[in-house]
């Protein structure tokens, strides 16, 4: 069985939608860790109502860096946990070469924008923002750049007349619960 790592920041959705796509047999797959660097993040409750015992990521005090030690620390650890795949499900720091490292061609993440279209922060409030017709969310393999790794696939949405920037991530968020579990699974089929 394939081992999943989660690394997220937020409610957890994404990490739900791998963990449905288990329970259903849509992916053979476990996830064996899910780390948060949020205090009271919902993604802790969800990995508790998933049997996972969830972790408070350490890069408390630094407001956005992942420091360099604590990720040769997460690394060695999953290494040692034997984990096949690190999916980065709302996770809001960048990460860097000891990771990358130890798992190359291993870490995706989505992310809620058609790339290289609207990288970074608020990307639905982008598109919204900048008249875009359409919109969506992509998986990419991750580097050492902001949303910038090796795009796997891409799910659509329009942007309708109306649309509010909340309106149009509810809309792409339908699509990112869809597209991340049937990636995970097609990158762990190849490894
Ligand atoms: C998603 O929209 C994801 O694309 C973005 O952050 C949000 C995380 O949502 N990077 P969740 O924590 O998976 O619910």
């Amino acid at each position: 069985m394939k081992k999943i790592a989660i690394l997220g920041s937020g409610s957890g959705s994404n990490m739900q939608a791998i963990a449905d796509a288990i329970a259903a047999g849509q992916l053979a797959a476990e996830i064996v860790y899910v780390g948060c660097d949020i205090p009271g993040a919902y993604i802790f409750e969800r990995a508790k109502q998933i049997g996972v015992e969830p972790v408070l990521l350490d890069c408390q005090g630094y407001k956005q860096k992942f420091p360099k030690e604590s990720q040769a620390e997460l690394a060695a650890h999953l290494k040692s946990l034997g984990v096949d795949l690190i999916c980065l499900a709302g996770f809001m720091r960048l990460v860097g070469a000891p990771l990358l490292e130890v798992f190359p061609d291993r870490i995706l993440n989505i992310h809620p924008s058609l790339l290289p279209a609207y990288p970074g922060l608020h990307a639905w409030e982008q598109a919204v923002d900048d008249g875009a017709e359409e919109s969506g969310c992509t998986v990419h393999y991750v580097d050492a750049g902001m949303d910038t790794g090796e795009i796997i696939a891409q799910s659509r949405v329009p942007v309708l007349e109306g649309d509010t920037a909340k309106s149009l991530h509810e809309r792409i968020q339908v699509q990112e619960r869809l597209l991340y579990p049937q990636v995970v699974a097609d990158v762990l089929a190849k490894l």
